[in-house]
């Protein structure tokens, strides 16, 4: 009988790791996935209830910042391949504190690279993508801002420009160097701005939904005139997916929806879509917007030339923006035991006693 390929998804009670997690369990039944997550504010096993149970499914908590802890789950598991989310996540906390950003993001990723190149090395086969994978799961921002035009290619310099961007495009250093260096069998994408259910309420557009549904002020840093490129995030899972399973070893590629938009026209479309759900007048929510204090060190532009995923692996974005807003609007609204909870911290105090 086939031994079944373990694989250790990192971060995956967070936002997009739930996502990835779901996937993965229900898609490969034949894969033993488990998720390794500290169960920070940003991670919630309640993202993954419908799960919960499933024979492929297995829970470890654990912090990729402490090296004894990573060896030990690398001893336990014998993972087969990684694919590494965990991370702190949010720029404006990494402006307030970015000491956790170092340990997480960089030495947690280089815990990780070492547990799995100690594992693997009798078997290092760079081009056996089968075998063994190291996946980490990386930002556009580390490219910098596109202030004159253009798009991120994969051969963009890097050009970090805040604390969060400067943590994440050091740990793909490590993981390059780790290949180059080890032979460690790895590949990453750079992904732009995702969007969807289970994303924390302190990013763009989840704050927003939230505060239009309170009435609450909705804050524009600046002039709201930088621009991101938005993607539904079970796109991006679908894109993790195939790059999992089709990617070419040392590869990088970048992930993106060719959905450029302006903070200020987001909030204003989140706003007309919630009147008309709220049975608000129009014009009702957009009374809330509030333009404040500038984000220090604002990148100007993000946008992701997608072409290479796209023509050599296939892949395609599935959802049209306003789709992919509607139904992130219809999630949160239709869950707000779920938010409550998260901004309450419920859920911490739960695993704290738990897991202690
Ligand atoms: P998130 O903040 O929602 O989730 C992060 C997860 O990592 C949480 O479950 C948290 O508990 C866990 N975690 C944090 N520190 C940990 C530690 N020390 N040990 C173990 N687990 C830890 O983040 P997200 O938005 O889902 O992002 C996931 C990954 O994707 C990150 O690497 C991020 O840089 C990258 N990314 C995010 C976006 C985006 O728009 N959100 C875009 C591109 C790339
Ligand atoms: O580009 C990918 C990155 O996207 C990921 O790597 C990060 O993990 C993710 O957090 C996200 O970073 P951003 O800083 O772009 O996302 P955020 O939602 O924090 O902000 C989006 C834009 O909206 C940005 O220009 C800042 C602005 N903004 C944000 C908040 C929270 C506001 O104007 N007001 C706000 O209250």
């Amino acid at each position: 009988m086939e031994v079944a390929k373990k694989i250790l998804i990192t971060g995956g009670a967070g936002f997009i790791g739930s996502h990835v997690v779901r996937l993965f369990v229900n898609k490969y039944p034949q894969y033993q996935i488990f998720n390794l997550d500290k169960l920070t504010y940003a991670g919630n096993l309640e993202n993954l209830m419908d799960i919960e149970g499933q024979s492929n499914y297995h829970f470890i908590r654990a912090d990729i910042a402490d090296e004894q802890a990573v060896k030990q789950v690398f001893a336990e598991v014998q993972p087969d391949a990684v694919i590494h989310l965990a991370a702190e996540s949010h720029v404006d906390r990494s402006i307030k504190d970015p000491t956790a950003f170092i340990y997480t993001n960089i030495i947690g990723t280089v815990n990780l690279l070492n547990a799995a190149k100690d594992l693997w090395k009798a078997e290092h086969r760079p081009d056996d993508l089968d075998k063994h994978l190291f996946y980490h799961i990386s930002t556009d921002e580390v490219y910098g801002s596109l202030d004159n035009g253009g798009f991120f290619l994969e051969t963009t310099p890097y050009d970090p420009q805040s604390p969060y961007s400067a943590s994440k495009a050091s740990s793909d250093h490590f993981v390059r160097a780790w290949h180059n260096t080890y032979k460690l069998p790895v590949v990453i994408s750079n992904c732009s701005n995702n969007y969807g259910p289970y994303q924390f309420p302190e990013k763009l557009i989840p704050l927003c939904i939230h505060n239009i549904t309170h009435e609450k002020p909705l804050p524009i840093y600046g002039k709201g005139e930088n621009i991101r490129d938005w993607l539904y995030v079970v796109d991006h899972a679908r894109a993790i997916d195939v790059i999992y399973h089709q990617g070419k070893t040392g590869e990088t590629y970048n992930i993106g929806g060719f959905n450029e938009w302006k903070n200020i026209d987001i909030v204003r479309l989140l706003c007309q879509i919630m009147d008309k759900k709220l049975n608000r007048a129009a014009g009702e929510s957009e009374k809330l917007i509030t333009f404040v204090k500038d984000r220090a060190g604002h990148d100007l532009r993000y946008a992701i030339d997608a072409n290479k995923v796209m023509h050599e692996l296939g892949w395609q974005p599935s959802l049209q923006f306003e789709e992919g807003l509607e139904k992130t609007i219809d999630w949160y609204l239709s869950n707000e035991v779920w938010l409550n909870n998260v901004t309450s911290g419920n859920y911490q105090k739960y695993y704290e006693e738990q897991y202690g």
